[in-house]
C-alpha cells in the first residue's frame, strides 16, 4: 500500500488493502482487511461499515501497515489478530498452537451425534478449542485435556479463563512415552499426522507459523494411530469409543488398517470437502 500523503478513510484502506493483498495472492482479501480493522478499531464489521467515513490517525494506521506487512510476509492472519475462529468462537492462539481448523469442526459434530458422555479426554489439545467447545456444548460432565507442550497448555489455560471454564483438567503429558492410570468413555484427538516427508508440501503458512510437534510426528504420519492402537484397551471404557481426526482420503486405508489388525471396528467419516477426515474406533 502506498504510503498515505492524504488522509485515508476506513472505506479507502478496506479497498486499497484489499487491492494490494490481491496482487500479493492473498485469497480472502476484502474480509482480511476488515479482521484487521476490527481488531485495531474494537469493532464489530457492521460497525466498521457504519463508521466508513472515519479517518484512521497516526498509530492505527501504523499499526494495520505492519499487521498487512506481516501477512504480506506469509504469516496467518489468526496469528496477526491473535485469536482463531473455531465453532462459531474466537480462541486466543499465537505461535505456540495450531490455528484452530474448520475441518476439525466435524469432531464436535460426531460428539453431539453419540451424545452426551461421563468423561471425555482429548490428546493434544492446543489452543483447548476442542475440549472447551465440547465443554460449552455440554457434551461430556468429566473434560480433561493434555499435551506435550506447556506453552501449549498455558495457551489453553488462558481460553478457559476467556470462556470462564474451570471444569476442564489440564495436564502437561507426553502420549507417546507416558500412560494414562484411568479409562475414559471419549477419546478425542486431531494429532500430528503429516509425514516428515509432506513437511515441504505444506503452504508457507503453516509450514513456518504452525509449531511443528502440532503438524508432524516426525515419521510416516501414523505413529499416533499406532499408539492410540496399542493403548486402546488401557484408555477406552468397555462401551467408550477413541474419536481421531486423520489426514483425509490418503490417510484413511492406512489409518483404519492398524486398528483393525489390533481387533478394533473403525468408521470413517467425511468433512464438508467430502475427504475422509475422522475415524471412530470402538472394540
Ligand atoms: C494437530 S495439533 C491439534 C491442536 C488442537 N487440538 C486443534 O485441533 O486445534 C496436535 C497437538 O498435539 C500436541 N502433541 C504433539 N505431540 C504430542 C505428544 N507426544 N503427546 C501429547 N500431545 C502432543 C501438539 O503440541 C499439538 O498441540
Amino acid at each position: 500500500m502506498k504510503t498515505a500523503t492524504i488522509p485515508l478513510r476506513i472505506i479507502d484502506l478496506i479497498n486499497r488493502g484489499m487491492d494490494h493483498f490481491k496482487e500479493k495472492g492473498i485469497g480472502n482479501a476484502r474480509r482480511e482487511m476488515e479482521w484487521f480493522l476490527c481488531e485495531i478499531l474494537k469493532c464489530t464489521r457492521i460497525d466498521l461499515y457504519m463508521r466508513f467515513e472515519e479517518i484512521l490517525l497516526g498509530n492505527d494506521l501504523q499499526k494495520l501497515r505492519n499487521m498487512m506487512k506481516r501477512r504480506i510476509n506469509g504469516e496467518p492472519f489468526q496469528h496477526i489478530i491473535g485469536k482463531g475462529t473455531f465453532y462459531g468462537r474466537d480462541f486466543k492462539v499465537n505461535q505456540h498452537v495450531l490455528t484452530p481448523r474448520p475441518e476439525s469442526e466435524i469432531l464436535i459434530g460426531r460428539l453431539k451425534n453419540n451424545g452426551k458422555v461421563t468423561s471425555l479426554l482429548e490428546i493434544g489439545t492446543g489452543s483447548g478449542c476442542i475440549a472447551i467447545t465440547a465443554a460449552l456444548e455440554n457434551l461430556a460432565d468429566k473434560i480433561y485435556a493434555t499435551d506435550i507442550s506447556s506453552q501449549a497448555i498455558e495457551v489453553a489455560q488462558q481460553n478457559m479463563t476467556l470462556f470462564s471454564m474451570s471444569t476442564i483438567q489440564l495436564a502437561r503429558h507426553d502420549f507417546l512415552t507416558q500412560q494414562f492410570n484411568s479409562k475414559f468413555d471419549v477419546v478425542i484427538s486431531n494429532p500430528p499426522y503429516i509425514g516428515l516427508n509432506e513437511m515441504d508440501t505444506l503452504q508457507k503458512e503453516v509450514r513456518e507459523f504452525d509449531p511443528s510437534v502440532a503438524l508432524t510426528d516426525e515419521n510416516d504420519g501414523l505413529t499416533f494411530y499406532r499408539r492410540f492402537a496399542d493403548q486402546y484397551g488401557e484408555l477406552v471404557n468397555p462401551n467408550g469409543y477413541l474419536l481421531l481426526e486423520i489426514g483425509g482420503n490418503p490417510q484413511k486405508d492406512a489409518v483404519e488398517t492398524i486398528f483393525q489388525n489390533a481387533e478394533l471396528k473403525t468408521e470413517s467419516f467425511k468433512d464438508l470437502q467430502g475427504d475422509y477426515r475422522v475415524v471412530e474406533v470402538r472394540s
